[in-house]
């Protein structure tokens, strides 16, 4: 998106503008429909009537919409319309599965689809832009947001930032983008020390350009309309005021023209971070280093008169953000069109095409991890079902943090899939503890719900304030009352399939791992969760995702992930010497790319079509996926990378692709990736990008475990 340039309508209102109102237009007040962080004095209906204030969040629904709207461009002096802004982070009416469940459906088109559905729930809401895609690589399960984003991998969240900004920008009848995306967190948010929400970030040159900016770029190449910084700072510099990453990076390096909103009340925190001794300090800081709207804070409002009174900004800055911000609204038709897309009454429920994607996402999100003896699917209908666990029937819980508009009244929940999927058997319930707090009447029910039950259900793991912001967890485990709910499934005989409801990757004792018959990562999938968990146990669909984030054995492997660095002293079992704990195994419970299928499907040995690689060659890299089974499935291959020999430590493998294929009983298809030589270049040790001779070794497979993976190796010759 192209805002500096200004058109002539934009041109004409600035010259009229007073400085206040021109400092309404970067202000962003929040109103409170859902409370995403600390709420301010302000009345916003007051502020906009004063032309105080220049978009909202948290305010959706035709009826706020349009009033908040009808003030800003009827009742103040020069009638700019506001722009309403919202966490649409997974749905918005029709909840989808968390963005790192979808992210294991490793489906770029379904990202990009259901991106474009919440889009348009949001837009006839009175929605125009959405603070998502969030694209911060996470590593620790400590931390709440990881179920924000798509993982551990910096080219899984570049490829899902792209598709879920192709899916919310696609045009309108009109032409015009239907939501605005805004990538957050700009960055390395994920790597907050200890997991724990809002602490510092310290992470070095390399690890920003290697891990935490790719995702961003991908974002910016795709034309996201927004970037928000994090709250957070990186090696002692705030991200709100961080020049050399927002001007030298964001703006100049990539050419990104769009806008630049603060997080919530970041600008005033950057006193709190130490770095500025009053609000025209941290305005003047914020602004100056390119960040055009200041989200519910008093920063840019009090702050930039006293700034530019004192020379601390001048008002050709201040200008020059209040110009992107016009132009943003005329882009997005709202002079013009100040309702735009907006539904004339809140909708009544979901339409059925809505639900029925929300179906498949959450079909193509839910990992089956283990699958002792076949047991699943379940081909005959059990006489007697236990469902027990306090997420067997928890509707709200189900959608998961930053839910938007979702409700639970529109949820099907695991209990009533299972009783509606297995209708003339008797299917009991009992919900055994609440998620925290143990219950001896509540236990008892549970051990009568299991006697004489041939197949338990048990859902356990995290409601859904358990995650999302402010949630961190030094433990990222199922509660002890749970787990003793699991004990009474355990010990009742009956086979127990473990649904595991969450929003982080936990870590399970191992006699709860051993003792399950079957395991899934349900995580929270959004309205639907409920039916598509019935197919899948039942065999309607084929489970096919796969974890796009390791699960650790326990908290102290945290953060824990594929793409670590040799050392000197490698990993070896064998040896005592080497890199490893004490006290746990080196390997992860599960590694990303995990993930059963009901299928047996084998792939022949990865072909490549040449062996030498020049500096502007290509390389194609192809195999067969062979479905050896009857049951129609999807796989997922992965294409990783290491080059064992170069100037600087590069990691043990690096993903450079990954396919999705679906396959028909028996079937056979072959899987290519195409690569530039190029891709395997890397920063030196003075950050200078460089291209080695030698050889690349290319692993090719179903996950990032060594088992997995077939390798081929390619000379380059630059
Ligand atoms: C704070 C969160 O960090 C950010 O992700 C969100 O978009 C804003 N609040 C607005 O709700």
């Amino acid at each position: 998106m192209k805002l500096s340039g200004g058109s002539a309508r934009v041109k004409a209102l600035m010259e009229r503008m007073t400085l206040a109102e021109k400092l309404g237009q970067l202000t962003m007040l929040a109103d409170g429909l859902v409370e995403t962080g600390p709420p301010g004095p302000h009345n916003p209906f007051t502020m906009i009537e004063e032309g105080r204030v220049g978009s909202l969040l948290n305010v959706w629904g035709p009826h706020l919409v349009r009033e908040a709207q009808r003030k800003a461009v009827e009742e103040t002096r020069l009638g700019v319309p506001l722009f309403f802004g919202l966490d649409v982070v997974h749905g918005h009416r029709s909840i989808h599965p968390t963005p790192l469940a979808e992210a294991g459906a490793f489906d770029r088109e379904l990202w990009e689809a259901t991106a474009r559905d919440s889009a348009i729930e949001a837009a006839l809401d009175g929605v125009h832009m959405t603070f998502a895609p969030m694209i911060d690589v996470a590593r620790d399960a400590r931390w709440g947001r990881i179920v924000e984003c798509a993982g551990e991998d910096p080219f899984v969240n570049a490829e899902f930032g792209r598709a879920r900004v192709r899916g919310y920008q696609a045009l309108d009848e009109k032409g015009r983008m239907r939501l605005a995306a805004c990538a957050k967190h700009f960055c390395a948010y994920g790597a907050v020390l200890a997991g724990r929400d809002y602490a510092e970030a310290d992470v070095s040159w390399r690890g920003l350009e290697e891990i935490y900016l790719p995702p961003f770029h991908a974002a910016v190449e795709e034309g996201v309309a927004a970037i928000m910084p994090a709250f957070t700072d990186v090696a002692g510099v705030a991200m709100t005021a961080h020049k050399r990453l927002l001007r030298d990076v964001l703006r100049a390096r990539w050419r990104f023209d769009g806008l630049v909103v603060s997080d919530y009340h970041a600008v005033a925190e950057l006193i709190d971070h130490g770095v500025a001794a009053d609000l025209a300090e941290a305005a003047a800081l914020a602004l100056d280093a390119g960040v055009d709207i200041d989200m519910m804070g008093d920063a840019y409002a009090l702050g930039l008169p006293q700034a530019l009174e004192r020379g601390l900004v001048s008002m050709e800055q201040v200008d020059a953000a209040v110009r992107r911000v016009l132009t943003f609204k005329e882009a997005l038709g709202l002079f013009d069109d100040p309702y735009r897309n907006m539904a004339s009454e809140p909708a009544k429920g979901l339409a059925p095409e809505r639900r029925a994607l929300a179906q498949e996402a959450a079909r193509r999100s839910i990992v089956l991890l283990e699958n002792r003896d076949g047991y699943l699917p379940l081909r005959a209908a059990p006489r007697r079902l236990a469902v027990l666990g306090p997420l067997a029937d928890a509707a709200n819980d189900q959608l998961g943090p930053w839910a938007s508009a979702g409700a639970g009244e529109d949820a099907t929940t695991i209990l009533a899939a299972l009783r509606a999927a297995f209708a003339g058997s008797d299917v009991v319930h009992a919900p055994g503890s609440d998620f925290n707090a143990a219950d001896a009447a509540l236990l008892e029910a549970a051990r009568a719900a299991c006697a004489g039950a041939d197949a338990v259900v048990l859902c356990i793991g995290e409601s859904r304030m358990m995650s999302g912001e402010a949630t961190s967890r030094t433990k990222p485990e199922i509660p002890s009352a749970q787990l003793e709910v699991a004990r009474i499934a355990l010990a009742c005989g009956a086979p127990v399939v473990l649904a595991l409801n969450c929003g982080r990757p936990l870590a399970l004792p191992d006699w709860l791992v051993e003792g399950a018959r079957a395991i899934f990562a349900c995580w929270h999938a959004g309205t639907q969760a409920g039916p598509a968990f019935a197919d899948i146990l039942t065999g309607a669909c084929d489970p096919s995702a796969r974890l796009a984030v390791s699960w650790p054995v326990n908290a102290g492997q945290t953060p824990i992930f594929y793409g670590v660095r040799p050392t000197g002293r490698p990993h070896d079992p064998a040896n005592g010497w080497s890199t490893g704990f004490f006290d746990a195994p080196f390997a992860p419970r599960w590694s990303f790319g995990q993930g059963l299928s009901y299928a047996r499907v084998s792939r022949s040995a990865p072909r490549l079509d040449r062996s030498e690689l020049g500096a502007d060659d290509l390389l194609t890299i192809s195999l067969d996926v062979t479905n050896e089974s009857a049951h129609e499935t999807s796989e997922t291959i992965f294409l990783l990378s290491r080059d064992p020999v170069a100037a600087v430590t590069r990691p043990l493998l690096e993903l450079r692709d990954f396919a999705k294929v679906r396959l028909k009983g028996g079937e056979t298809r072959s899987v290519r990736f195409v690569l530039r030589a190029r891709a395997f270049s890397y920063l030196d040790e003075n950050q200078k990008p460089r291209l080695d001779a030698g050889v690349i070794q290319l692993h090719v497979g179903a996950s990032a475990r060594a088992c997995d993976l077939a390798r081929v190796d390619v000379t380059i010759r630059p």
